[in-house]
């Protein structure tokens, strides 16, 4: 693969590891939380999320704050289309939409071109429709030149990611709570996940800071196992934020 943009993934879960409870419940962040993601969006040239993400939350993804990059486009992954063309991050104005499927439904790419966003086919790997996560990547940094790209989630992008071995940088937010179950931080739903220490991903700890809330804590780890160098070769913003957050959510 020739390049590929930064990645960070991002997300927020409780103490047993999940982003959402069993009944799909996800607000998890404090206010603190919420600015750190908006600040991680701004350092970032884009925003990418699973399909279920966009179908159950429905969000539109546009808040960012300073500094923010000039370029910002938000990237949908949905093998199958299955995302409404109701959706509001389809009808409500923001930043370039950009899906990527693997889907032949010429009637509904149609569609969602005809509301401004652009889709984008790739190849699928194996015989789940995982799409090629490489190629995609590779596409956003040739034809849009992306350099940093934020995943926002859910666990099973996030899986698909590392699997992949795409990731440069893993955050999450460790909240005082306790689902039980619901979906993990990281979620292979259709398979074995990485069965022992050999086949896991191996992170190097770059930043661990109690959040300002006095709740919460920010772990950020620098991922050692990819497939190749991307773009960037710094990250786009600071590991530890608390500084920086204290600043903000003061002001
Ligand atoms: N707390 C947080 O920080 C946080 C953040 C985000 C989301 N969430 C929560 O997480 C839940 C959603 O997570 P989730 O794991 O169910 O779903 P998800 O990762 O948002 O979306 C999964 C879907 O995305 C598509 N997808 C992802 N990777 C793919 C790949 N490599 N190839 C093909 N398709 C791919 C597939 O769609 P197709 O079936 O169309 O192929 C797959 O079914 C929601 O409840 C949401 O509220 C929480």
């Amino acid at each position: 693969m020739n390049q590929r943009p930064y990645v960070t993934i991002f997300s927020t879960m409780t103490i047993d590891g999940r982003i959402a409870s069993s009944t799909r419940f996800s607000e998890l962040s404090c206010n603190y939380d919420l600015a750190r993601l908006r600040l991680l969006r701004g350092a970032h040239e884009a925003v990418m999320v699973g399909a279920n993400t966009i179908i159950i939350d429905d969000p539109t993804l546009r808040k960012r704050l300073e500094p923010r990059t000039t370029k910002y486009y938000r990237v949908i992954v949905d093998g199958k289309l299955r995302v409404s063309l109701n959706q509001r991050i389809f009808r409500e104005p923001g930043p370039k939409v950009i899906v990527i499927t693997a889907s032949n439904d010429k009637e509904k790419i149609k569609k969602i071109r005809e509301l401004g966003a652009d889709v984008v086919k790739v190849d699928t790997l194996g015989d789940k429709g995982e799409v090629d996560l490489r190629e995609a990547l590779q596409i956003l940094a040739e034809n849009y030149d992306i350099n940093s790209v934020l995943v926002e989630g859910g666990g099973a992008l996030n899986y698909s990611l590392l699997r992949q071995r795409v990731v440069d940088e893993l955050r999450a937010t460790i909240t005082p709570y306790v689902f039980g179950a619901g979906v993990s931080i990281v979620n292979d739903y259709l398979g074995t996940g990485f069965r022992d220490r050999s086949e896991s991903p191996r992170l190097r700890l770059s930043c661990v800071e109690l959040c300002p809330c006095g709740q919460c804590v920010h772990v950020a780890y620098t991922l050692l196992s990819k497939c190749c160098e991307p773009r960037l070769r710094e990250p786009p913003i600071e590991f530890c934020l608390s500084e920086r957050l204290r600043r903000l959510v003061q002001s």
